[in-house]
């Protein structure tokens, strides 16, 4: 039995203080919870929110990372030192850090978008440093909405995969996260049906069993993600190939957080 892993991204909120509050919360509200449980502040609140979190079980993760420990790399931030503020696991390869997020119609040009600039590429070299540096990433992938209007879900999605696990051993693999996240379910309160959000997910898994073998794809836990709420939550995580969410607005409130959480 995979043990279910939801985790609150919360993007670009919460202050430092704000960040310790909830953080406070939701170490009150769940001394014992029934599935793994993370949060991923912003890097400037991450060692606060992880020091308000010490000793519990609830985890924290850093929203992306570099591939070198130090040096001249303006703006970056690397496995070592988010480990050193407190964090255990990474988000690696959302599409807001890819460059493949807001919904295509919302800009003339898509790739103007497409300033982060993560690629397959990068994601696969951020995940390999942060495996080897003790941390587990959670490495997401999606389809935009056109790339699904176009048929093309499973293939861009089982690419990403396959591009973001190179070179990484089936042991490794077997206890990272991954998050299926369609773009266009993220932020805009359009959820993915369950029963596809289930059905993409089983083609993630399917790929890793291509990519390694059975074993490891029934090990590999796989959350959904896009407007996860409260009110969706169960019907979501009642699916097979569900393990779990990555949770963006409904994890800025305890209550919402709270209540994803319950309904595992
Ligand atoms: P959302 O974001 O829950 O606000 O749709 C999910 C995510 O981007 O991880």
């Amino acid at each position: 039995m995979r043990r279910k892993v939801i985790f609150g991204n919360w993007k670009l909120n919460k202050t430092v203080a704000e960040g310790v509050a909830l953080a406070k919360e939701l170490r009150a509200a769940l001394p014992n919870p029934k599935c793994e449980v993370g949060v991923a502040p912003t890097f400037l609140a991450l060692n606060a929110v992880a020091e308000a979190l010490k000793g519990s079980p609830i985890a924290v993760a850093g929203q992306n990372c570099f591939w070198k420990e130090k040096g001249a790399y303006t703006s970056q931030i690397s496995p070592q030192y988010l480990k050193d503020a407190g964090a255990s696991h990474v988000i690696i390869g959302h599409s807001e850090t890819r460059g493949r997020f807001g919904v295509e119609e919302s800009v003339e040009d898509p790739d103007a978008l497409k300033v982060f600039g993560d690629t397959d590429a990068s994601v696969n070299i951020k995940a390999r440093y942060a495996l080897e540096n003790g941390l587990v990433p959670i490495i997401c992938c999606g389809e935009l909405l056109s790339e699904r209007k176009a048929g093309n879900t499973d293939k861009v999605v089982s690419g990403q995969i396959e591009g973001a696990l190179k070179n990484i051993t089936a042991a490794q693999v077997a206890g990272l996260v991954i998050a299926y996240e369609p773009v266009w379910a993220i932020g805009t309160g359009e959820v993915c049906a369950s029963d596809e959000a289930d059905r993409v997910c089983g083609v993630i898994r399917a790929t890793v069993a291509r990519l390694y073998d059975q074993a490891t794809a029934e090990a590999v836990r796989i959350q959904y993600g896009g407007s996860v709420k409260p009110d969706n939550a169960k019907e979501l995580l009642s699916k097979p190939n569900i393990d779990g969410a990555l949770v963006g607005g409904a994890s800025l409130k305890a209550a919402d957080f709270l209540g994803i959480i319950e309904a595992v």
